[in-house]
């Protein structure tokens, strides 16, 4: 005889879980992906604050109380594993409890961080403005460590059910999907009855849970307005922008933004007469205007996450945007013939991938690799 053990929520939540965390997963290595990143992380979130709702509201072997046993009876049912013999258990056994409310805190740590990285390095989401760079840094440090040590858990917690299907010929995976379990030889003292209690609070949860996967979807379907790296209407009214336009976008190549390198790369740029093969023709007086403009909106006066980043990796003076590692990594992926392609031609056509790169923006939507 088999009786039903898991209720629907419980069984949604579970696979709903599993899409999320493969969907962050997989678009977490793409810069112009974070949109698809940030609705997996909520809806995660979402379900991890439905999950803890759940725990008091949902069925019998949903309710915490229920399957968060003493230590006494954990170490207990680790011996029994070891030995081959555990006792089976209708819900969660003892060990594998803990081990889900592990897991439900390592992905709302998960996701907490994330907020943090967003709102600290890309100043965007509900922190902006709120936490530093620098925080946003060592919080995406914390996110990438807590991503790996889920998938850890999330292996070691397959291999156990893969134990269980296998060696004790539990037929546990399945259960998940139809929510019954088979309960011969089960002594848990179940009638299967789906009680519930404790409602007020969790209900409150569970509402708060919607919300939040709702917000997901708006913000997936009205994403936040892009901002530039400066105000462009600043950047343009200072003194030296027309002459530097016209020397340096206008008549040779695309505009190079100041705020991608330092000040002392620019200075050491203008001072010199070779300019990458060719030489720099330029007046005394341009010259000087020229590196007016561009240190006063280098690298170090900018705010932006590229900005500070260049900092970060650059040493004393990159003599060329694409010779700072930071922008080497962004790049690594991209072969030698994707920039050969007509409409780039060359890797330091910035604008043929990145639409903003005249204002210096480099806003991850916006990337977008030419096709030919
Ligand atoms: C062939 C297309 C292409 C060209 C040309 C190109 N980029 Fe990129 N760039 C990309 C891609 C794709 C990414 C995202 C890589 C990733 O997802 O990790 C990227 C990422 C970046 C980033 C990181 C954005 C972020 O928010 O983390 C910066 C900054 C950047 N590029 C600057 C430049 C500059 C400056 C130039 C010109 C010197 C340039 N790129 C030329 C395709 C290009």
């Amino acid at each position: 005889m088999s009786i039903r053990v898991w209720d629907i929520p419980t069984r949604l939540f579970h696979w709903l879980l599993v899409a999320a965390f493969i969907g962050a997963f997989f678009t977490s290595f793409r810069e112009w992906l974070i949109e698809y990143h940030l609705l997996a992380g909520y809806a995660a979130l979402g379900l991890v604050i439905f999950r803890v709702a759940w725990g008091f509201a949902g069925n019998r072997h949903a309710r915490f109380p229920e399957f968060l046993k003493g230590w006494g009876e954990v170490k207990s049912y680790i011996k029994e594993l070891v030995s081959l013999r555990p006792a089976k258990y209708l819900g969660h056994n003892p060990a594998v409890g803990w081990a889900m409310l592990f897991m439900l805190a390592t992905i709302a740590l998960i996701t907490l961080t994330g907020v943090i990285t967003y709102g600290g390095e890309e100043g965007r989401g509900i922190l902006a403005g709120v936490v530093s760079f620098k925080a946003g840094i060592t919080a995406k440090a914390a996110h990438e460590v807590l991503a790996y040590s889920a998938i850890v858990m999330i292996a070691v917690h397959f291999m156990a059910a893969l134990f269980h299907e296998l060696v004790l010929k539990e037929k546990i995976i399945l259960s998940m999907v139809t929510g019954k379990k088979a309960c011969a030889g089960i002594h848990d003292g179940t009638d299967g009855r789906q009680g519930r209690e404790k409602r007020g609070a969790s209900q409150l949860l569970v509402l708060v849970s919607a919300v939040v996967i709702a917000a997901a979807g708006l913000f997936y379907i009205f994403p936040e307005k892009g901002e530039t790296a400066f105000d462009t209407g600043g950047i343009e009214k200072a003194a030296g922008f027309k002459v530097w336009r016209s020397e340096c976008a206008e008549s040779c190549h695309n505009a190079f933004h100041p705020s991608l390198l330092p000040a002392a790369s620019w200075r050491a740029m203008v001072a010199s007469d070779g300019h990458f093969g060719d030489s720099l023709s330029l007046d005394l007086k341009t010259r000087q205007e020229v590196t007016d403009f561009l240190v006063a909106y280098s690298a170090e006066q900018s705010a932006s996450e590229v900005s500070k980043k260049i900092m970060l990796s650059s040493g004393q003076a990159p003599p060329r945007i694409t010779a700072v590692q930071y922008w080497k990594d962004k790049h690594a992926d991209i072969s030698e013939s994707v920039y050969s392609r007509k409409s780039i031609v060359s890797r330091s056509n910035c604008a043929a991938c990145h639409p903003g790169a005249e204002s210096g923006s480099f806003e991850d939507r916006d990337i977008k690799i030419p096709e030919n």
